[in-house]
């Protein structure tokens, strides 16, 4: 790989802004400045360092954002404020949103550029569960839970999938619970609140693959996955 195009992807800045820290002898490969932008390096063996720090080579990256609501889930959009543009300042190329939220969805969004990973996370056949905290409008019996449980018409050829339900909390016409689901068919939450007679008011995804939202992030904050994170993720095969 070009010794340019290595800082460029490892410090998220522009060829052009590399070219002249190389020129300025800022750069040294193996212990010797290297003023060339096109020297080729092995970004696996060689030790590359910009202003005396090693930059070490990183393929991928994973990040947790703690989506607003008011954002699409989205690379970019012509009209709308998208999650990546509140990711401006994160290192590493060709980042994505793992699956979708909706735009008035909270909680977490996984975003890397790690393609196999999302493939694996989003395949309809592994079943990776998702878990919600949702604020609904209505009452919920115990037969709407059941439902749930077993398994609801949402208007597809399929019931969903059964699912758990966790922690309700019922109040005057209105209710909480957690609930977890193994797909992602569109809107699948807001549908089956609604199959059993509620309405979704409030709509937080709280755990995806095992990872937990970082409760510590406020609505639009993000930070890298820990090396623990990032294995738990890797377990759904
Ligand atoms: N289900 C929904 O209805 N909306 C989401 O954003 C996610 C799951």
């Amino acid at each position: 790989m070009r010794l340019d195009k290595f800082i460029a992807d490892m410090q998220s800045e522009t060829r052009s802004a590399v070219r002249e820290y190389i020129k300025r002898g800022a750069v040294t490969v193996n212990g010797e400045v290297v003023k060339k932008p096109e020297y080729k390096v092995n970004e696996l063996e060689d030790k590359i360092c910009l202003m005396g720090k090693e930059l070490c080579f990183q393929q991928f990256v994973y990040y947790m954002l703690h989506k607003p609501a008011d954002v699409v889930t989205a690379t970019k959009d012509a009209r709308e404020r998208t999650v990546m543009d509140l990711m401006r300042e994160a290192s590493g190329k060709n980042l994505f949103p793992v699956g979708r939220l909706d735009k008035d969805t909270e909680g977490l969004l996984l975003v890397t550029n790690d393609g196999a990973l999302s493939h694996r996370l989003l395949s309809p056949k592994r079943h990776v569960e998702k878990t919600y905290y949702v604020e609904c409008e209505g009452e919920l019996s115990t037969d709407a839970v059941f439902r749930l449980e077993q398994g609801v018409d949402i208007g597809d050829d399929k019931l969903t999938l059964p699912a758990g339900v966790n922690e309700i909390k019922r109040l005057d016409g209105t209710y909480s619970l957690k609930l977890s689901i193994t797909e992602g068919r569109f809107h699948q939450v807001k549908r089956m609140i609604q199959a059993v007679g509620g309405n979704v008011t409030y709509l937080k995804r709280i755990s995806f693959g095992g990872l937990k939202l970082d409760e510590t992030l406020s609505t639009g904050e993000w930070r890298l996955l820990r090396q623990e994170e990032i294995e738990q993720l890797m377990e759904n095969k």
